[in-house]
């Protein structure tokens, strides 16, 4: 039987290398979008099936995290076999100057979600989006058992999700898993996010079309993984017999600093002769370090990454290099595939 999944934040890049998978195993992919004045779809564009299609397995939907009543209408007409909470307001920077939003968007939804399931009666797997930054200004290493001290309005946000998921599991007997995710990235990383933003600086100072990047705290700490593994921890999370939340990492600790040098040496650069400080770009309240251990998620799960730090580095590298070398052709194409 071919199983269908729900998918919110679906044009994010975690949703995109969802969908990619789950197409791969088969499922029929709904997506939740929002509207936007402008495509907002570039990542999916590329498996897009429009409502002509015969036998289209990829669907669109629009709706809002922030509108329950759309949410509880559109798991009603799908009823989702697995249903995978992605979307968020995700930006930790930008959940200072948009505490509110980001509490109802990235916080409530999740419980929107969770009460639209309840709502339409159906027995669906849940997975949510959970998030390192929760763990804060706890020290490294964290797992599963590590205490909670979020330092940010999203990572207060996500607190409050996780715990919302933990509470649906309990109460109503739903399978409902958090899967308690460090930082991944790609070459379809959120172009304000550090490691892409390094990274496509880097080629457009190779290619002469910027000279300085301006950056915050270069001291910070992150596990840095590769986002097309951890889509499929996602996958597996929702596959076993009992729910159950898992930390996904990497367990290799890099600065900012050396992402930079790592980034930078790839293209033959010198970073410091490049970067330059501006203090916006720092947060009222920091995360210091996050390093994970997911020796469950490889005990449970056999989930274990590849892709350490500098080869991710090196693929971003690569992939801006070729996005910047390709639009300077005028070949309107995204290269990261
Ligand atoms: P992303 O690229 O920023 O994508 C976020 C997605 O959420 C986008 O599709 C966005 O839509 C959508 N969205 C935002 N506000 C929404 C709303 N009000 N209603 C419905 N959808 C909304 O994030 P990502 O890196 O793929 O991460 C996926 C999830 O994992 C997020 O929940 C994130 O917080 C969490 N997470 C990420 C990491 C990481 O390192 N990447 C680590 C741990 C947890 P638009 O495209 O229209 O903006
Ligand atoms: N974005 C950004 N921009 N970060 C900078 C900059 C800059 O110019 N300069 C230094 N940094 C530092 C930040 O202060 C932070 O310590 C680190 O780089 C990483 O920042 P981000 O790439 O924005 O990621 P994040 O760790 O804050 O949050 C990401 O990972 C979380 C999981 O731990 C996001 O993807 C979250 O959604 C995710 O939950």
């Amino acid at each position: 039987m071919t199983k269908t999944a729900l998918i919110t934040g679906v044009t994010g890049q975690d949703g995109s290398y969802l969908s990619e998978l789950l197409l791969e195993k088969g499922y029929t992919v709904h997506g939740l979008v929002r509207r936007s004045s402008s495509f907002n779809t570039e990542r999916i564009d590329h498996i897009y099936q429009g409502p002509q299609e015969p036998g289209r397995r990829f669907v669109l939907h629009h709706a809002d995290l922030c509108d329950g009543v759309a949410l509880v209408n559109l798991l009603r007409e799908i009823q989702p076999d697995e249903v995978y909470n992605l979307g968020a307001q995700s930006h930790v920077r930008v959940s200072f100057d948009a505490p509110l939003y980001t509490g109802d968007a990235t916080g409530l939804g999740s419980l929107r979600l969770l009460e639209a399931v309840r709502a339409a009666g159906i027995d669906t797997r849940f997975y949510q989006a959970s998030s390192s930054e929760m763990f804060g200004a706890t020290p490294p290493p964290q797992n599963e058992g590590t205490p909670f001290h979020p330092r940010s309005p999203y990572g207060a946000a996500k607190v409050y999700a996780y715990w919302s998921t933990v509470n649906y599991r309990e109460a109503y007997g739903m399978y409902a898993v958090n899967g308690i995710l460090f930082n991944h990235e790609s070459p379809r990383r959120g172009e304000t996010f550090v490691t892409r933003k390094i990274t496509r600086a880097v080629a457009r100072i190779k290619a002469g079309l910027q000279r300085e990047l301006y950056l915050g705290n270069l001291d910070a700490v992150r596990d840095w993984g590769y986002a097309p593994e951890y889509v499929d921890a996602m996958w597996r999370m929702l596959q076993q017999d009992e729910p159950t939340d898992y930390v996904v990492a990497t367990g290799v600790a890099a600065t900012v600093r050396e992402f930079l040098e790592t980034a930078f040496g790839h293209a033959g650069l010198d970073w410091r002769e490049h970067v330059r400080h501006d203090a916006k770009y720092e947060r009222p309240s920091e995360v210091d370090a996050l390093i994970g251990d997911a020796s469950k998620a490889e005990r449970l799960l056999g989930w274990k990454p590849e892709v350490r730090v500098e080869e991710l580095a090196r693929i971003m590298v690569d992939a801006d290099v070729r996005q910047v070398t390709a639009e300077l052709a005028g070949t309107a194409v995204r290269v990261d595939r």
